[in-house]
């Protein structure tokens, strides 16, 4: 059976289209529809941070939208920030200060850890950690995370990417 929706939005700079349902999550259509599976699973329920995308420069949980809600939208997730052999500022930060840990809750907390920055939230560890707080590292491993956001956040705003 033809999904009831025929989905268009922006995904990490490219015009994408998909089937859908009405009732999927944003999460539903990234992962199952696209394939997108740098956003993660987590608890399904807005509460760990793992599904985090940028909808119009804004962290988001994927998991609490809609999929009609993002037509026509900007949606940008880890894997659109850079690569491997080209990371983001942030993702070589991340990577260099041990706040890569899982690859469960990283993709989230890159996201957050850069609308924090984007935001000015980020002039303290404490600050950090409040600003972190809808991401959840099941290990309690926030140490790295947290320099590696604050080693970001310290770069001239030219060098941030
Ligand atoms: S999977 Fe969306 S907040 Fe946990
Ligand atoms: S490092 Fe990902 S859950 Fe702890």
């Amino acid at each position: 059976m033809a999904a009831e929706l025929e989905l268009g939005f922006e995904l990490n700079g490219t015009a994408v289209r998909c089937g859908a349902e009405p009732h999927w999550t944003l999460l539903r259509v990234l992962r199952d529809g696209i394939g997108q599976t740098d956003v993660k699973y987590g608890c399904g329920e807005g509460v760990c941070g793992a599904c985090t995308v940028l909808l119009d420069g804004t962290a988001v949980s994927s998991c609490l939208l809609f999929a009609p809600q993002v037509a026509g939208r900007r949606v940008e997730t880890v894997a659109g920030l850079g690569s491997p052999e080209e990371m983001h500022p942030l993702q070589r930060e991340f990577v260099e200060r041990g706040g890569v840990q899982c690859g469960f809750c990283t993709p989230g907390m890159v996201l957050g850890g850069l609308e924090a920055v984007a935001l000015d939230l980020c002039g303290s560890p404490e600050e950090i950690r409040h600003s972190l707080s809808g991401n959840i590292c099941r290990c309690t491993g926030y140490r790295g995370i947290v320099e590696s956001v604050a080693a970001y956040a310290s770069l001239p705003p030219t060098d941030r990417g």
